[in-house]
C-alpha cells in the first residue's frame, strides 16, 4: 500500500515536472529537441556521446539562432549576443563551478574575481612573458630532439608529444620544473589523470549534483586527482623553501614587489598551480596539433609558411619567440586552426540576471543558463565564407575578397570579456615556437591510408576537444634544406 502510494506520488510528480518543462515553462517558446526540454539527462547523454560540439552546430542549423538544449538552458549562436552576455558590462553571472578549492577560475563574484585577476595579470605582461622564453625554448628543443629520435622508429603519435611538451612547459611555469614527460614519459600518470579529470568535469558541469561523487575518495578518478593535488602541494612547498625565486609564472602569483624589496607570501594555493596546468597545457597543444594536421594536408600552405620561417632562421641564425611573434602568415595559420577547432568548443555557461534579459527579441528568464558555442559560431557561413575550409589567407588583407564574410567578432576561441583566457598570448607564443621548430626541422606526411573524414569523426568535445591518434611520418631535413649553409656546398 505504502509503495503504491509513493509510486503514484512519484509518477504524478514526475509527470507534472515534465509537463511543466515541456509545455508551460517560460522557455517553452524556444525551439529545440523535445527530450532536451524535459531533462538535463539529454545534455549528459550528448556529452557522453562525445560529439556535442557537432550536435549543437547541427541543432542551430535546424532550429536557428536560439535552441533550447536543456530544461533551463539555451544555446545562442549569434554574434550580437556575445557582447551582451560576456562583455565587461554584462549582468550575467558565471555558473557556479564544482570546484573544491578556490582559484581564479572558480571565483564567481565579479568583485573578487577582478581583484584576483589583477594579481594574475602581472604574470602575463609582455615583460613577464619574456622571462619565460628560456624555459619555453628549452622544452621545445627537447621536443624537437625527441621527435628526431622517435621518427627513426616509424610513425609518430605527434599529438602525444605536443601534449607532453605543453605539460612540461606549464609544469616549469607553475612549479619549479614539475614534469619531465618529453624526456622520461608520463611515468606518474599526471597527464593522463588530468585528461580524465577534465572529462569527468564536463559531466559535473552538466549535472552539478554528480560532483558529490568526486568527494568519494575511493573512486579511481578521485584517487588520481588527489594524487595530482598532493604533487602540486609538494612542489609548492619545495619552491617556498628556496631563497632565490626564479621569475616564472607562480612567482607573480606569490610575490609582490614593493618599492624596495620583493616579498613573497608563504601561502600559494596548489589549486592555482593546478589551474595553470589544466588551463594551459591541453588547450595549447591542441592548437599546434590541429594546425600540423591541416599543414600535412595543404602542401601549398606548408610551403609558404616554411618559407616565412626559414627566412627568419637565415636572417637570425635561430628561431626565437621574439622573431616569430610578428610573422603574418604564421599568425594567420594559428588563427585558422583556432577557428576550425577551438579547443574549448561549446562556450561558457552564464546565468541570465535578475529579472531576466532580452536578446534578439527573446526573453530569457532569470536563472536560465546561456551559452554561445564557439565551434558553431566559428563555422557560421553568415560570418565566414567557406566556413569549413582551411584557408589561412582569409586572415590577411589579400585574402578577403569582395563579398567575403570575415567577421572577427565571431572569433572567440579564448571566450570574451573579463572571464576570458588570461593566457592567450603565452599560449600563442608557445604554439608559434613549437610549430616553427617542427616544420623547420622536419618534413612530414600522414601515414598511408590515413582517412581525414574518419579522423575528424573521432574528435570528441566534452569540455575540451580531444585528439584522435594522428599517425605521422617525419623525416629530419638536412642542414642544407634547412637553409643552414648559404654557401656553395649546398
Ligand atoms: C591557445 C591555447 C588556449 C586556449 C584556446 C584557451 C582558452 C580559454 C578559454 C575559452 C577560457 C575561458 C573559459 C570559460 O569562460 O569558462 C580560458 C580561461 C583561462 N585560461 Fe586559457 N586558453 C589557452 C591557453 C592558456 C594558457 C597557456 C594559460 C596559462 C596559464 C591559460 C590560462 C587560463 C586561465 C587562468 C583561465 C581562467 C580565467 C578566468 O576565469 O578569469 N590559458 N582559456
Ligand atoms: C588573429 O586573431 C586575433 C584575435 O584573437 C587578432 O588580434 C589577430 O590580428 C589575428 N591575426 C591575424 C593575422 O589576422
Amino acid at each position: 500500500m505504502w509503495i503504491s502510494t509513493s509510486a503514484v506520488y512519484f509518477i504524478s510528480l514526475t509527470a507534472s515536472i515534465l509537463l511543466y518543462r515541456g509545455f508551460l515553462h517560460p522557455l517553452g517558446h524556444v525551439p529545440g529537441p523535445f527530450a532536451a526540454c524535459l531533462s538535463k539527462l539529454w545534455a549528459v547523454a550528448i556529452t557522453l556521446g562525445g560529439r556535442n560540439h557537432v550536435t549543437i552546430l547541427e541543432l542551430h542549423a535546424k532550429y536557428g539562432d536560439f535552441v533550447r538544449i536543456g530544461p533551463n538552458e539555451v544555446s545562442l549562436s549569434n554574434v550580437e549576443a556575445i557582447q551582451q552576455i560576456y562583455g565587461p558590462r554584462s549582468t550575467y553571472k558565471g555558473v557556479p563551478r564544482p570546484a573544491h578549492s578556490e582559484s581564479l577560475m572558480s571565483i564567481r563574484s565579479h568583485a573578487e574575481h577582478s581583484q584576483r585577476h589583477k594579481i594574475w595579470d602581472r604574470a602575463f605582461t609582455t615583460r613577464a612573458l619574456k622571462d619565460y622564453h628560456p624555459l619555453l625554448s628549452n622544452r621545445v628543443r627537447q621536443l624537437s630532439d625527441r621527435l628526431a629520435s622517435e621518427c627513426l622508429k616509424g610513425t609518430v603519435d605527434i599529438g602525444k608529444w605536443f601534449n607532453a611538451c605543453a605539460f612540461d612547459v606549464m609544469g616549469d611555469l607553475a612549479f619549479d620544473s614539475g614534469f619531465d614527460i618529453v624526456q622520461k614519459g608520463d611515468i606518474d600518470g599526471y597527464s593522463r589523470t588530468l585528461n580524465e579529470a577534465v572529462r569527468i568535469g564536463a559531466i559535473f558541469i552538466n549535472l552539478p549534483w554528480t560532483a558529490v561523487s568526486a568527494k568519494l575518495p575511493w573512486l579511481p578518478v578521485a584517487c588520481k586527482k588527489a594524487k595530482l593535488e598532493r604533487f602540486a602541494q609538494q612542489q609548492v612547498r619545495k619552491r617556498q623553501a628556496k631563497v632565490a625565486y626564479r621569475k616564472d609564472l607562480s612567482y607573480w602569483l606569490v610575490c609582490a614587489s614593493g618599492a624596495a624589496a620583493v616579498t613573497c607570501a608563504t601561502q600559494f594555493s596548489p589549486a592555482e598551480a593546478v589551474l595553470v596546468i589544466v588551463a594551459g597545457s591541453d588547450s595549447t597543444s591542441l592548437v599546434a596539433f590541429f594546425l600540423l594536421y591541416f599543414l600535412a594536408q595543404h602542401p601549398s600552405v606548408l610551403n609558404r609558411l616554411r618559407q616565412e620561417i626559414q627566412d627568419v632562421y637565415i636572417t637570425h641564425g635561430e628561431l626565437t619567440i621574439n622573431h616569430l611573434n610578428e610573422l603574418p602568415y604564421l599568425n594567420a595559420c594559428i588563427n585558422e586552426s583556432l577557428r576550425l577547432f577551438p579547443p574549448v568548443p561549446n562556450g561558457h555557461p552564464r546565468l541570465a540576471p535578475k529579472g531576466g534579459a532580452t536578446v534578439g527579441g527573446y526573453l530569457i528568464p532569470e536563472g536560465t543558463t546561456v551559452i554561445v558555442p564557439a565551434y558553431t559560431i566559428h563555422r557560421d557561413p553568415r560570418y565566414w565564407t567557406e566556413p569549413n575550409a582551411f584557408r589561412p589567407e582569409r586572415w590577411l588583407p589579400e585574402g578577403v575578397m569582395e563579398g567575403w564574410h570575415h567577421d572577427t567578432r565571431a572569433f572567440v576561441p579564448f571566450s570574451y570579456g573579463p572571464y576570458s583566457c588570461i593566457g592567450r598570448n603565452l599560449g600563442r607564443q608557445e604554439i608559434r615556437l613549437t610549430i616553427a621548430a617542427v616544420i623547420q626541422r622536419f618534413d612530414f606526411q600522414l601515414a598511408a591510408g590515413f582517412d581525414a573524414r574518419a579522423f575528424e569523426q573521432q574528435i570528441t568535445g566534452e569540455f575540451l576537444l580531444t585528439r584522435p591518434m594522428l599517425p605521422m611520418l617525419l623525416r629530419e631535413r638536412t642542414k642544407c634544406e634547412r637553409g643552414w649553409h648559404q654557401d656553395s656546398s649546398c
